[in-house]
């Protein structure tokens, strides 16, 4: 997450946007619901599948066979299982037509139902879906399987003007709802990377400055029990998955690829969200494989590969003067290759607040730069000051890190404030050797307070023991 922070002011004007189009979607909502609760008598044949075009940069994703035509429509919205098949709305899934509509109905229709529906993308089909907010709360619990693929116009150029471009799939005050399937959510990102707003894309490879928007491919807003499992999602043009201010949330199973050097696709970012659990996941990408932004609590991550990529990262916390407060993250049970970074905490001079107790355990690194590292002067310009203020750091245990390290940055590296030091540092079982070549750089730490339980290699001796006194001088926010 490097180069787009919503500032309060642009969430504020998400938030009014989102009220206005929730409003302006509960008409058109009533409106449908007439023209759609008839029994319609047509029968829709599905038409044959297209061959999905493949782009060369793309890792190859096994796309799923297609299957014979199913049976015809019965007449019913749902059959007798509940499952709401998008062609029963009208939709094509030839990858051309615009099936937003059908989406939509299907939605309301699920939203409207007594019991758990399930919004079906079949295999075999390609649904193009514009920028689209889903709202709740619904009557019961919805799923979204999807066996086909989803995905969004090709591109800026085929973004329709007045949708957002900050995000494509937004749900919206759900209360219970799934996405799961065989299926891929394709964010065909590449044009999007390719603009000329992003990193190195100006002229003479430099980085313009300035917006350069591009979608978030699927958004949680004030959810809850939320669970995304099973699901292929690939090339996002921004973030792949964010969830703000959401609770119990429950990804499992999701395999996440975009290119090494995609700008900003980070694969899931959680803000503001508590109650999180990551199992089993794979993402390879072009930035923070998970990133743990201001506001998260109870969060645990187990079994996840990460890498290509830039690794684990809770922050950046602090930006602007902000306060910022996460407790009680775990990382467990993962592998981290080739990455620019591998657990990190990153906060920004100024801010204030706290990360505390936070436990990366059990974690294989390959040929990761800076496998350890927390980072208190995070600064993406020259221009940053150091100033008194800091988010403050404590409590943060490292046990059984294993695994190479790229020897170009050092393997352990403790950079906390001036005013406001790190505290209770504990490192128990880390061994990190050069992946190639020879061990040139020592640990690195400032300010940094902490206990080794186990000798580490390499050896760390730059932890200064017990508590700082200016603790308990200086004006530290606990949250
Ligand atoms: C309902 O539709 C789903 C998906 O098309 C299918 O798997 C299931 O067999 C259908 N059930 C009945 C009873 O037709
Ligand atoms: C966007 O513009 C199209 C065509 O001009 C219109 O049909 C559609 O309703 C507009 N959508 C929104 C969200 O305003
Ligand atoms: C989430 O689910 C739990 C139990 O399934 C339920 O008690 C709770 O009300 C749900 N959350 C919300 C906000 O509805
Ligand atoms: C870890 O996750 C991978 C990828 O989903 C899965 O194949 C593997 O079985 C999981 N391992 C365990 C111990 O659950
Ligand atoms: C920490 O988070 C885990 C979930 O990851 C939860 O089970 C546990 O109760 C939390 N601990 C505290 C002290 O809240
Ligand atoms: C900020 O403080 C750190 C640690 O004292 C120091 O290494 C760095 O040069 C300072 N940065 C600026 C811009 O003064
Ligand atoms: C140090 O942090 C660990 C968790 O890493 C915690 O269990 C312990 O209570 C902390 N010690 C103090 C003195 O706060």
């Amino acid at each position: 997450m490097q180069y787009y922070h919503i500032s309060p002011l642009a969430s504020c004007i998400f938030f009014s946007c989102l009220f206005l189009s929730t409003q302006a979607r509960w008409h058109s909502h009533t409106k449908h619901k007439h023209t759609h609760s008839h029994k319609s008598s047509k029968i829709l044949e599905p038409p044959s599948p297209s061959p999905e075009p493949r782009e060369p940069y793309d890792q190859p994703v096994p796309e799923p066979e297609p299957e014979p035509a199913s049976p015809p429509f019965n007449g019913n919205f749902y059959n007798a299982t509940g499952v709401l098949d998008l062609r029963i709305f009208g939709a094509v899934g030839d990858g051309i037509t615009d099936d937003t509509k059908a989406l939509k109905v299907a939605w309301d229709t699920a939203c409207q139902s007594d019991s758990a529906a399930i919004i079906l993308a079949p295999r075999g089909f390609s649904f193009m879906i514009q920028s689209t907010i889903f709202t709740g709360p619904c009557q019961s619990g919805i799923v979204l399987k999807v066996d086909g693929t989803l995905m969004p116009p090709d591109g800026p150029e085929s973004w329709p003007k007045n949708n957002s471009k900050h995000q494509w799939l937004v749900f919206y005050r759900i209360n219970e709802m799934s996405i799961e399937g065989g299926g891929v959510i394709d964010g065909r990102g590449k044009k999007w990377w390719d603009l000329p707003c992003k990193p190195h894309k100006g002229i003479h490879g430099k980085t313009p400055r300035g917006p350069c928007d591009s979608p978030i491919a699927i958004r949680f807003f004030m959810s809850s029990n939320l669970t995304v499992q099973g699901l292929k999602i690939k090339n996002s043009p921004q973030f792949h998955f964010r969830f703000d201010n959401c609770k119990n949330v429950n990804i499992d199973s999701i395999y996440i690829t975009a290119p090494a050097l995609s700008p900003n696709t980070d694969g899931i970012h959680i803000e503001n969200t508590n109650d999180v659990k990551i199992y089993n996941t794979v993402v390879s990408n072009g930035d923070d494989c998970v990133s743990i932004g201001s506001g998260c609590y109870d969060v645990d991550i187990k079994n996840i590969t990460c890498g290509p990529g830039h690794g684990i990262s809770i922050g950046s916390l602090g930006n602007h003067n902000s306060q910022a407060c996460v407790t009680n993250i775990t990382v467990r049970d993962s592998v981290i290759k080739v990455s620019d970074n591998g657990v990190r905490i990153k906060t920004w001079q100024g801010g204030s607040g706290a990360v505390s107790r936070v436990t990366f355990s059990n974690i294989h690194m390959d040929s990761v730069r800076n496998p350890i590292i927390i980072d208190q002067f995070y600064c993406l310009s020259k221009d940053c000051t150091n100033q008194t203020s800091a988010v403050f750091v404590s409590d943060i245990f490292y046990t059984n890190i294993k695994g190479t390290y790229d020897v170009r940055s050092p393997p352990m590296h403790f950079a906390c404030s001036d005013s406001v030091p790190c505290t209770n540092i504990t490192l128990s079982d880390v061994e990190l050797l050069p992946a190639l070549g020879d061990m040139v750089l020592d640990p690195y730490c400032w300010n940094a307070y902490g206990d080794l339980q186990t000798l580490t290699i390499p050896p760390v001796s730059c932890l200064l023991e017990g508590t700082p006194p200016s603790i308990f001088d200086n004006d530290i926010d606990h949250c």
